[in-house]
């Protein structure tokens, strides 16, 4: 009988400034005492700590055909692997020897599998650390197409000049172009506003987590004060009162008043949709193109710098929440909704839920505070505070390159392909 669990590796300081890494199971390092949120204890508690070019040596000698065990593992974190993972990897070790010996015996074994994948006598333990998105995804298009024409239309606010759709323009990567969004009665929000693409994928919904899901989300700017100020009561109103939406609920939902919970539900079902399958980094995944070569030299940068620490799972973020300043902190603003402001522990000042960074180059301007407008600057500003380094401009370009291979295509449901970046016509999906 073999047991399967995953190896997560992360950058940390062990004294001085220089910065190790450190591989382990995710258990022994991780802390899961906070539900959701992972965090590494103290980064010496795991098996060791390894310079960085050692764990580059092994990330570059990962290869796509493993991607499949990966998936397997996948399927019990649909939503990106809900840990600080950079790598997964699997170690093997039997149930008995593990009850027998315990921690003795455990940790010398783990620690030669370890060696073992680091000097590559057995990298076929190692896996590429992301993932594709799927080409498809289950949804009901009815619903869906519901959603659709409600997302895009202004009755949901109270002036009736603001739809969802104003602050997340889905010819412009799902976000807001502007760095605070304008809401009912030209006032002004504080955060800049996330893409709605892929955010099925993302664990928790808004900056700080707050919602647990897309149908908890849409609640949310609906009710709130600056966005549309509507009560649900108020938009059951409006709507019964519309012939065209009355048929619609009735055609979906079967019958003949509209209720709140069901307009949250088609507008839930409708972002369900939106994903961007096929950029050209899922097709590198799936081994159906190359990738230019300084495209791969920002994808190795990304690995062995420690992006993806915190930028990982199918979504490249939107798996956890960490600190905006891990390594260099920033000074804090308190206008915005930082994670201390839902939990009052001041492990959480500035923490923020890690964004997604598919389609990144059509998302701009970037962080909470959409304080960078230019990607480069974006970067300069991650890896100071996040890892501390600086990046030379080559790197940077090689870094953008490569977040430019995140651009996908334009969600199926909107039927606006030709807004969107030329793509290659990739190869049907396997049924
Ligand atoms: C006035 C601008 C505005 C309007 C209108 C608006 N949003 Fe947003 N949206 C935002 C901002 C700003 C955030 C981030 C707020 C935060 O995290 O505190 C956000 C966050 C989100 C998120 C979370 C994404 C993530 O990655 O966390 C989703 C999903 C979303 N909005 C969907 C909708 C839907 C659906 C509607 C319509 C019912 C809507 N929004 C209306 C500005 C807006
Ligand atoms: C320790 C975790 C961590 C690491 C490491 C990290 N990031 Fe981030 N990243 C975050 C968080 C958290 C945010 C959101 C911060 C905010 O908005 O205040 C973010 C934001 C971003 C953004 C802006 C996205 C947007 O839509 O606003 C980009 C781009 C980005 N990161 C790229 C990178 C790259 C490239 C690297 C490696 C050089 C990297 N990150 C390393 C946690 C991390």
């Amino acid at each position: 009988m073999f047991l399967t669990k995953p190896l997560v590796y992360a950058p940390c300081s062990t004294g001085g400034q220089k910065i190790r890494y450190i591989l382990g199971p995710a258990d022994d390092f991780m802390n899961h005492e906070n539900g959701n949120e992972p965090v590494p204890r103290r980064c010496c508690s795991a098996i060791r700590a390894f310079p960085r070019h050692k764990i580059t040596e092994s990330l570059n000698k990962m290869t796509t055909k493993r991607l499949g065990r990966f998936d397997r593992l996948q399927k019990n974190h649909p939503n990106g692997l809900n840990l600080r993972t950079i790598s997964l990897y699997t170690y093997k070790i039997t149930a008995q020897a593990r009850s027998a010996f315990s921690r003795w015996i455990l940790c010398p074994v783990l620690f030669l599998g370890y060696v073992c994948i680091m000097t590559s006598v057995s990298p076929a333990l190692a896996f590429e650390p992301l993932l594709p998105i799927p080409t498809t995804i289950a949804y009901n298009r009815p619903k869906a197409l519901l959603g659709r024409a409600l997302f895009s239309d202004p009755i949901l606010s109270l002036d009736k000049t603001i739809s969802c759709a104003s602050c997340h323009d889905l010819n412009q990567g799902g976000s807001d172009p502007a760095p605070c969004s304008t809401g009912v009665k030209s006032q002004q929000g504080v955060m800049q506003s996330p893409t709605v693409f892929n955010s099925v994928f993302n664990f928790r919904q808004f900056w700080d987590g707050r919602a647990a899901d897309l149908k908890d989300q849409v609640k949310g700017p609906i009710e709130s004060e600056i966005e549309m100020q509507m009560t649900p009561v108020l938009v059951e109103q409006r709507l019964n009162n519309s012939p065209d939406y009355l048929r619609a609920f009735r055609d979906v939902y079967g019958h003949n008043s509209i209720k709140f919970d069901e307009v949250t539900d088609a507008i839930a079902e409708f972002e369900k949709a939106l994903i961007t399958p096929n950029s050209r980094f899922d097709r590198f995944l799936r081994g159906e193109i190359a990738l230019s070569s300084q495209e791969n030299e920002g994808y190795l940068l990304f690995k062995e710098l420690g992006c993806i620490t915190c930028h990982n799972g199918l979504n490249m973020g939107g798996n956890s929440f960490q600190k905006l300043g891990v390594l260099n902190p920033v000074i804090r603003d308190e206008r915005y909704n930082d994670r201390f402001k839902l939990t009052l522990n001041e492990r959480d000042l500035s923490v923020y839920k890690v964004p997604t960074l598919r389609n990144i180059e059509l998302t701009s301007p970037y962080f909470h505070d959409g304080s960078k407008k230019d990607l480069h600057d974006a970067l300069k500003i991650m890896t100071f505070h996040n890892l501390g380094m600086d990046l030379t401009n080559k790197e940077n370009n090689q870094l953008v390159a490569f977040l430019h291979t995140l651009t996908g295509q334009s969600p199926e449901i909107l039927g606006i392909p030709s807004a969107w970046p030329e793509l290659e016509q990739p190869p049907s999906p396997p049924e």
